[in-house]
């Protein structure tokens, strides 16, 4: 099969260069775009470092900050910690920041210290690090969640199990159907048609806060076991209404919930989905539904599909190793003809830009090296030997001292 080529598809939205909103190009300062300018790479014709226009926004290279929850907010309150930790990746040169799993509900935390914007308090915070992480340059984008049965959980340093009750700071979760994550975990209460189109309500209004706060990319959380992927596997959904059995059905909220929010993304702004592409477990989602998925999710306006797996069961086999998920990027790119971010245990740069330049996806997220080196992103372009896009305030020093 030849290679996907996204910006030969006649069947893709359109995109503009500029934002209609500002008639600027999104998320470039000087220094970016002078570097960009100034590319004389000539082969292959995209690289690790190649920008990337999708809709009005351009990224100024291939690598993104996967999202991660810091457990560190106070009744989904973003703060200073959030803003420096996010902020220092937007000056290390990442192209797009994706602020952690952001709980559309209270209910919806992973644990009580989970990023939240289930109200219009949340936005103010938010709006700092979104306006900082543009002003270095990188695209600020926000990963909308909602976490359903695998709710209500302690920090993972305290060891994450569930906080049953109110006393331990917990609360009642919510699942497609009332089948807890493990043996020891907490029978969810099954979401009732009417509690589906709050639950959808609450996806909506989250996303316009999101917009006010100012985020370029909105990328919907439909991964790891959360409350979209409960409903996507039938390990976890086992409903007889029309949001359970067939896949079609299974696939209805996900489907709904994307359709709802791309009404409300300005068509000039990217919506992203991750999903698990695979629950590695038999009889569980796997592949060849994910690529259902995908092109079901492309109808529906979505831009590129963030690939991730797993988190369904506890049983799952997963065959970690260095760029394990990667082929399920390649086969939704290739299969589903839609746009991919590669992602897991990428930590050097040639590495991440053999995905690119191999076709097999468009952006790679780069998640715990991010952690170990903010400066991961300057550091891959001068080990590809261009001249590091360091932030003004930095350049001419860092450069002085080299001569
Ligand atoms: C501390 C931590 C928190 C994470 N939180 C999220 C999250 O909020 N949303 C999400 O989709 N994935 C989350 N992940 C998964 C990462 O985004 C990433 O996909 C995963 O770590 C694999 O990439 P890596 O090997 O580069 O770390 C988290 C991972 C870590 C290590």
């Amino acid at each position: 099969m030849s290679h996907y080529d996204p910006d030969k598809d006649a069947s893709s939205p359109p995109h503009p260069t500029n934002s209609l909103l500002t008639g600027k190009s999104v998320g470039q300062n000087p220094v970016q775009a002078q570097c960009q300018s100034e590319h004389d790479r000539e082969i292959p014709e995209v690289d690790l470092l190649s920008p990337l226009t999708i809709r009005g926004v351009t990224f100024s290279n291939r690598i993104a900050m996967s999202p991660m929850c810091m457990y560190s907010a106070q009744d989904g309150f973003a703060n200073d910690f959030h803003l420096v930790h996010l902020g220092s990746r937007a000056i290390g040169g990442v192209a797009l920041v994706v602020v952690e799993a952001t709980a559309v509900t209270a209910e919806g935390r992973i644990s009580p210290a989970d990023m939240g914007i289930w109200k219009d308090e949340h936005i103010e915070p938010l709006a700092r690090i979104a306006n900082f992480v543009e002003t270095q340059g990188a695209v600020p984008g926000i990963q909308l969640a909602h976490a359903g049965r695998k709710a209500s959980c302690d920090k993972p340093w305290k060891g994450g199990r569930s906080l049953k009750t109110a006393a331990e700071g917990g609360w009642p979760v919510i699942g497609p159907s009332p089948l807890p994550f493990d043996a020891e975990d907490p029978i969810p209460s099954l979401l009732s048609i009417e509690d589906i189109e709050h639950c959808i309500d609450a996806w909506e209004v989250a996303t316009r806060r999101a917009l006010a706060a100012g985020f370029k990319v909105i990328e919907l959380h439909a991964a790891h076991g959360y409350l979209m992927h409960e409903f996507l596997s039938p390990i976890s959904n086992q409903r007889t209404d029309d949001y359970g059995g067939s896949l079609e059905n299974r696939m209805r909220l996900l489907l709904r919930v994307a359709g709802r929010l791309r009404e409300i993304i300005p068509r000039e702004l990217p919506f992203f989905v991750r999903i698990s592409a695979t629950d590695w477990t038999e009889g569980g989602w796997d592949i060849e539904q994910s690529i259902v998925l995908c092109r079901e999710l492309k109808v529906r306006g979505v831009d590129l599909i963030d690939v991730s797996s797993g988190g369904a069961t506890p049983d799952a086999k997963i065959p970690v190793s260095r760029g394990y998920q990667i082929p399920l990027a390649r086969r939704i790119r290739e299969e589903a003809r839609i746009r991919t971010g590669g992602l897991g245990l990428i930590t050097d740069p040639q590495h991440a830009d053999e995905i690119i330049t191999s076709g097999q996806a468009d952006l790679v997220f780069i998640g715990r090296e991010l952690l170990r080196e903010p400066y991961w992103a300057i550091k891959a372009q001068h080990f590809m030997g261009e001249e590091p896009a360091w932030p003004t305030q930095y350049g001419y020093a860092v450069k002085r001292r080299a001569r």
